[in-house]
């Protein structure tokens, strides 16, 4: 496996053959995370953004569900910290899961205050959703369905209209770059964009919020840009990484032959979709008090474990008892996107499958989002924070992406790191000796191999199985240089999962969002969250409480 371990960079270049930008702050990502930090940042100096395809094409913008956050006059942030506690499956960090759920209120107000457009109820207050594991409504939508879409709108105009904000799109990070031989400070990235190549940008603070990884499955909700590039990017560059074993599966995506894995949202069970199967049975019923409503890891097993017993490829949510109207006028995207294979969810079943949905794992990262590098920052799915412990509340990553985003952008500043200097970075990775490879099949081998045994039901055989299998695949595809991202998202692609793996093989025991059918039970002694990095061989224990004091520990 230790081509993994040895590659620290993708490819060759000569910085002083390179164009070299220069920023206060480099942001990686566009989704809610980087926006609202970049937004904040540039209230301290210049900025730069990076998007790696358009700047509006992101998780955030295809969530549909919303912002959960304790702003009703009967609700608390006591019980929004208890619910986010309960679904994470004893591994949350609960002071991070208090700051979430304290600062959440106020990230949701200025949004207002910018404009971002909200359903409300008839006298004028918010109109708030209900979804799994969450004892009150609290979630905050925008056109019944379109919450990302609204809240990518509002910080996009933001952000354009920011002074000392730039906005770069189509421009792919490659590697973090250090401050200089003997500095472990990273103070920049090497891009690449389509139509100027290769350039490289200089920063006093790199900001990673490139998203998650859900690309790295056969079957999943996220868009195509999810590739973990993040997440390798600080693999490579060494930083620490953890809770990797936890991805996220969400209960219901849409399951058409053909179609892609679309996200039916969880507001629908909230709004009192029943579960059934083949047979019309609600299995739901005896497997948890909530039913439908049960947190996320609860429903996706009992879907997988249904299907086990009974046999057939999907369930189905049935909204037929909704009173007329209903569907279409809460949820009008979801209608339309039916409409399109032909469901009327007022007459018809609606197919769903669980799909990877969230990356839990990432760049380890304390509550302003230090990483263990100096220099580096990470906020959003692509950070490990401990907010989400082994499992996700419903509609608390827009959330976090709000309040953590700002926090970053304060502690950059606060962090007054030193000017950035440019300086003369040779790399010399060797080209590789394969020949021409078949990125695309590559790709589909790895998600596959990952849907079928680093699922929901996991166990140690398999894993070892697919570790093998990584093996394989990096011995050459670790080993070339491509020129451009479609080899280096398959790069990343195998990076992640192949540490997903690795990590989903160390911890043998059933916790949150997967079960290891060779493990069945939680173990106490497990109960602890593990981090990565390239310049160890194994986990080392990330104490939540250790983590929570280290507020400046990699400053
Ligand atoms: C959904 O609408 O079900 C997704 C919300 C989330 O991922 O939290």
């Amino acid at each position: 496996m230790s081509i993994y371990r040895e590659r620290r960079l993708l490819i060759p270049f000569r910085s002083a053959l390179l164009p070299q930008i220069f920023t206060d702050t480099l942001v990686v990502g566009t989704g809610v995370a980087g926006l609202r930090c970049a937004i904040e940042a540039a209230r301290h100096g210049d900025v730069i953004v990076l998007a790696k395809e358009s700047v509006d094409l992101s998780n955030t913008s295809w969530a549909q569900g919303g912002i959960a956050a304790a702003i009703a006059r009967e609700d608390s942030s006591e019980s929004h910290v208890r619910d986010t506690l309960d679904a994470g499956g004893g591994l949350c960090d609960p002071v991070a899961v208090r700051v979430l759920a304290e600062e959440g209120p106020a990230e949701v107000s200025r949004l207002l205050d910018w404009g971002m457009r909200i359903d409300r109820a008839p006298d004028g207050t918010p109109a708030l959703g209900l979804e799994g594991g969450h004892h009150r409504a609290r979630i905050v939508h925008a056109d019944g369905d379109a919450t990302g879409h609204e809240l990518a709108r509002v910080l996009v105009e933001r952000a354009r209209a920011t002074p000392g904000l730039r906005l770069f799109d189509r421009c792919f990070a490659i590697d973090l770059l250090r401050a200089g031989d003997g500095d472990p400070r990273i103070a920049g990235a090497l891009t690449w964009h389509p139509r100027h190549g290769l350039q490289i940008v200089w920063a006093r603070a790199v900001v990673l919020a490139s998203g998650g990884a859900g690309q790295a499955y056969r079957e999943t909700t996220n868009p195509k840009v999810a590739t973990g590039d993040g997440i390798a990017m600080a693999w490579r560059a060494g930083a620490e990484l953890a809770d990797l074993e936890f991805m996220q599966f969400h209960p219901t995506a849409l399951y058409v032959a053909g179609a892609g894995r679309l996200l039916v949202s969880e507001a629908v069970r909230g709004e009192g979709a029943h579960l059934v199967d083949r047979d019309g049975r609600r299995f739901m019923e005896g497997v948890h008090p909530m039913c439908e409503l049960a947190p996320r890891d609860v429903v996706s097993r009992a879907i997988t474990d249904h299907l086990a017993r009974i046999g057939g490829s999907h369930v189905f949510l049935d909204c037929r008892h909704f009173p007329a109207g209903r569907f279409v006028g809460r949820f009008p995207g979801l209608a339309r996107m039916l409409a399109g294979f032909d469901i009327d969810p007022s007459r018809h079943l609606v197919p769903v499958v669980p799909a990877a949905h969230y990356a839990i794992g990432g760049v380890r990262s304390d509550l302003d989002g230090r990483s263990s590098i100096p220099g580096l920052y990470a906020c959003g799915e692509v950070a490990s924070n401990g907010v989400h412990g082994a499992n996700r509340l419903a509609s608390n990553s827009l959330l976090e992406g709000l309040v953590f985003g700002r926090r970053v952008a304060e502690a950059v500043a606060r962090d007054a790191h030193p000017d950035v200097r440019p300086r003369a970075v040779t790399s010399e990775v060797a080209t590789g000796r394969h020949g021409e490879l078949d990125l695309a099949d590559i790709r589909s081998s790895l998600r596959s191999a990952m849907w079928r045994n680093v699922g929901i039901a996991r166990d140690g055989e398999r894993l070892e199985d697919v570790l093998g299998m990584f093996g394989f695949w990096g011995r050459y595809g670790m080993d070339e240089v491509f020129d451009d991202p479609s080899g280096w998202e398959v790069q990343n692609l195998l990076t992640v999962g192949f540490l997903m793996t690795r990590a989903a093989l160390a911890r043998r025991e059933t916790r949150g969002t997967h079960v290891r059918t060779d493990a069945p039970a939680s173990d106490p002694a497990q109960a602890v969250r593990m981090g990565w990095s390239i310049d160890r061989d194994g986990p080392r224990a990330v104490d939540p409480a250790v983590a929570a004091s280290s507020a400046g520990a990699g400053r």
